[in-house]
């Protein structure tokens, strides 16, 4: 009997180590003491009676002989590689959220394809993708065009405060799983999905960076900075300390090496507050004056292309365009802009993060082969009416491989 308590409990102390819960610290029985443990077997538990034996370390000062590139890089807004800012490569990244369907693709379809750098290739983008009313041909279709497909959760859940306190488990079905899910219905490989933006920019502590050490997912964009706009902040690894400002508290401070954080760093708007998204801004010039939003563009990417070149982040809603022709338009103005700068690249996130990984000064960059992808073939299917299990409802999707049983959700990413 007492063998089997203690196999249970070492069993359970096994969990915990993969999932990052702090469920056995103490227990009411005796029987369980690490004591008695020790003096029976020789599991490894033993010699932590106090800590919770998968506390994360926390993340300390950050040490720059230490952290080194490619694989650590300390919060900074230092230039990588040490380049003198004109000879680094000025990058825009456009990043677009929520679901992909009939009625946003047309908007994507008539600004972005077919866009080019000043180096004649392609120019990038980045889709965080949340599940409900996705339609995966669709995604496949983004994907195709050679933009880049990331992950904004399954259920983009509210309130915000459900991923405040988003455990490491929650995070692993919304995020983990997820990138499961668009790659078997979407028909794209897990590889190319390497980035998270968690709904509403709430952060989760240290749980998400957790998942994402675990299931190598390469970088977060959920973590908007107001206090270093200018300069900018560069990306940056949680191997130590963050000097970031935390502006959706909880933020993680473990050491957590390898997944990289791609600050979102904040515009500026007419009144000097912050914004982390272009369609978060309160004091905005007139939604209908193109002229004014193209300048307030302008101006806001001039605060990185005349500083430290830090990535400029222009992040948006599809909705906020379309019922704004004018802020459309001015968006467009401002791409066109860009794609006739020399030293300026409009580029998907992950190519950000291969730049700084390892930095070369813009001539060499230029130089440079087009990125590649590799196109997947998409048999599209309607698939539905499909029974919501989750609220009752009834759903329809697309899909590029076969159809679910039943929508799916978190709990049951493939709708088996
Ligand atoms: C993150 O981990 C550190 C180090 O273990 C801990 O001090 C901190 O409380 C954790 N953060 C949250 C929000 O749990
Ligand atoms: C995004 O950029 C990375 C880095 O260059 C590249 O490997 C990847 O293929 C790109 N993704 C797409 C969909 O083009
Ligand atoms: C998914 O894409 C690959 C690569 O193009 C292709 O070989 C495969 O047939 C596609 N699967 C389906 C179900 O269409
Ligand atoms: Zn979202």
């Amino acid at each position: 009997m007492r063998s089997v308590v203690l196999f249970s409990y070492l069993l359970l102390g096994l969990t915990i180590t993969v999932h990052g819960q702090s469920v056995i610290v103490s227990s009411p029985d005796p029987l369980f003491t690490p004591e008695s443990v020790t003096t029976t077997t020789q599991a490894p538990i033993q010699t932590t009676p106090e800590r919770d034996p998968n506390e994360l370390p926390l993340g300390e000062e950050c040490n720059e002989e230490l952290c080194k590139l490619p694989n650590c890089r300390c919060s900074s807004t230092d230039i990588p590689g040490g380049l003198l800012p004109r000879n680094t490569p000025q990058f825009v990244t456009i990043t677009f959220d929520d679901a992909v369907n009939v009625r946003n693709v047309m908007t994507y379809r008539s600004i972005l394809y077919g866009r080019k750098n000043s180096n004649s290739c392609p120019a990038g983008a980045t889709f965080y993708v949340s599940h409900e009313y996705t339609d995966y041909t669709l995604v496949n279709e983004l994907y195709n065009q050679g933009y880049e497909i990331a992950l904004n959760s399954i259920s983009h859940r509210t309130p915000p405060d459900y991923w405040a306190t988003a455990s490491y488990d929650v995070i692993k079905e919304e995020i983990a799983d997820q990138r499961i899910q668009i790659s078997h219905f979407a028909n794209i490989s897990i590889e190319s999905i390497k980035g998270v933006r968690l709904p509403f920019l709430q952060l989760a502590g240290n749980s998400s960076f957790q998942v994402m050490a675990d299931y190598d997912l390469d970088y977060d964009s959920s973590w908007p900075t107001s206090a270093f706009r200018e300069p900018g902040l560069w990306p940056y690894t949680l191997d130590y300390a963050s000097i970031q400002d935390c502006m959706m508290p909880p933020c993680p401070t473990a050491s957590i090496p390898k997944p990289w954080i791609q600050p979102l760093v904040s515009w500026t708007d007419l009144n000097g507050f912050p914004c982390a998204m272009a369609d978060s801004c309160h004091f905005t010039p007139d939604l209908n004056d193109e002229n004014a939003w193209y300048q307030f563009i302008v101006s806001n990417f001039e605060r990185h292309y005349l500083g430290n070149r830090a990535p400029f982040g222009f992040h948006i809603h599809e909705w906020y365009l379309s019922s704004n022709p004018a802020v459309k338009a001015a968006f467009v103005r401002f791409m066109n802009l860009i794609s006739n700068l020399p030293d300026v690249f409009m580029v998907n996130s992950s190519e950000v993060l291969d730049w700084v990984k390892n930095p070369i000064p813009v001539d060499e960059y230029k130089a440079k082969p087009c990125r590649e992808w590799s196109r997947t073939i998409c048999s599209s299917r309607p698939c539905g009416p499909l029974y919501g299990e989750h609220n009752w409802m009834i759903y329809y999707m697309s899909a590029c491989t076969v159809c679910p049983r039943v929508y799916p959700w978190t709990g049951n990413h493939l709708g088996r």
